[in-house]
C-alpha cells in the first residue's frame, strides 16, 4: 500500500491528502531528513555525521570533554563539522509547507533538530526536544540568552583556525566562547540535549500532550531510533491516531508512505490537501 514512486502521488498519497483536510490538530515530528535538502547532514544515512564522528565518541559530554582534553583538533573539526553547515542553511521548501500548514489546520512542529529552522520559516509552535544551538543555558539548564546566526558563523570561522596550527585547545576555548564558557555567576552551554541527557524541557512535556491530542502525525526525514522521541509516533498510533511518513526509505513508523525528499513531497501535499483557496484557518 506504499507509494514508492517519488514522481507518482500513489493511492497513499491522495489518503494523505484526505486525512490531512480531515484532521483538525496537526503535529508533525521531524528529523535531520527535513533540513537535508538546506545542506545539513543528516546522522545516519551513508554520508551522515556518525560515519564520520562515531557517536560513542561524539554524542556525550564526557566523550567530548575527553577530546578537549586530549585531541583538542579532532573536536574543532567535528564541531566545524556540525556547525558549518547549520551557520549557512536557510529553511527549504518542506519547512516552508509546514509553516504554511499552520494556516490552514492547528499544527504544532515537534523537532529532533537543533538548527532553528522550522521557526525560521516562520512555523509557531515549535518542541525543539532535542534542544538549540541558538539557546544557551546554564549548566543545569537554566536559560541564559540566545544567540543569532551571526554568532555562529564567527564560532565556525574561528574553529576553521582551531582546526590546525599550535596551540589548538587554546584556539578552541576561544572560538567556542559564544557558546561554552565560564561567566560571573555560571557556566554557560548550548541547549543541547545529547545521548544520557534527559529531554530538553518544557518541550518534551508539551510535545508528549501533542502526540496525545493530535488526530494526525506527519513523521518527517527520521530514523526515528531515538528514544525516547522515537515513542512518539507509536504514541499516536497506540491510542487510534493516523501516521503518515513522508522519507525517501520507509522507517515503519506510519500507516500510509510517501516516499521522496521532503522538500519535494510536503509542498506538493499541502497544496493537493489545501491549495490557495482555503488560506483561512479553520474552526
Ligand atoms: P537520522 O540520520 O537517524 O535519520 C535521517 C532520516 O532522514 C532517514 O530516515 C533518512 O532516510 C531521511 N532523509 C534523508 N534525506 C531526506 C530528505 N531529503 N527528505 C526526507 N527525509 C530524508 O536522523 P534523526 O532521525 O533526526 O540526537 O536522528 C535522531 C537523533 O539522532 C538526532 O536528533 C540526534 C541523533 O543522534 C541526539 O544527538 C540526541
Amino acid at each position: 500500500m506504499n507509494s514508492a514512486d517519488p514522481g507518482e502521488p500513489g493511492p497513499d498519497f491522495e489518503r494523505a491528502v484526505q486525512w490531512l483536510r480531515q484532521s483538525r490538530r496537526v503535529a508533525v515530528f521531524s528529523g535531520a531528513g527535513i533540513s537535508a535538502e538546506s545542506g545539513i547532514p543528516t546522522f545516519r544515512d551513508t554520508d551522515g555525521l556518525w560515519e564520520r564522528f562515531p557517536p560513542a565518541e561524539y554524542a556525550y559530554w564526557p566523550g567530548l570533554l575527553r577530546k578537549m582534553l586530549f585531541r583538542p583538533g579532532r573536536l574543532a573539526e567535528f564541531l566545524h563539522a556540525v556547525l558549518e553547515p547549520i551557520a549557512v542553511a536557510r529553511p527549504n521548501a518542506a519547512h516552508h509547507a509546514i509553516a504554511r500548514l499552520e494556516k490552514h489546520t492547528d499544527t504544532t512542529v515537534i523537532t529532533q533538530n537543533v538548527d532553528g529552522l522550522h521557526q525560521e520559516a516562520g512555523s509557531l509552535r515549535v518542541r525543539e526536544v532535542h534542544g538549540s544551538f541558538y539557546k544557551i543555558v546554564s549548566l543545569r539548564g537554566r536559560f541564559l540568552r540566545r544567540i543569532g546566526k551571526e554568532d555562529l558563523t564567527r564560532v565556525v570561522e574561528r574553529l576553521g583556525r582551531a582546526r590546525r596550527g599550535l596551540f589548538k585547545r587554546f584556539r578552541l576555548l576561544r572560538a567556542v566562547r559564544p557558546l561554552v564558557g565560564v561567566g560571573l555567576v555560571s557556566v554557560r552551554r548550548p541547549s543541547l540535549v545529547l545521548f544520557g541527557d534527559a529531554l530538553a524541557e518544557p518541550d518534551w512535556t508539551w510535545a508528549q500532550q501533542d502526540a496525545e491530542s493530535c488526530d494526525l502525525m506527519l513523521v518527517v526525514g527520521t530514523s526515528g531510533v531515538v528514544w525516547p522521541a522515537g515513542l512518539l509516533p507509536p504514541r499516536v498510533l497506540g491510542r487510534g491516531g493516523r501516521v503518515v511518513t513522508i522519507d525517501p526509505h520507509d522507517q515503519g513508523a506510519g500507516q500510509l508512505w510517501l516516499c521522496g525528499p521532503a522538500g519535494e513531497v510536503l509542498p506538493r501535499l499541502v497544496d493537493a490537501a489545501f491549495g490557495d483557496s482555503t488560506a483561512e484557518r479553520r474552526t
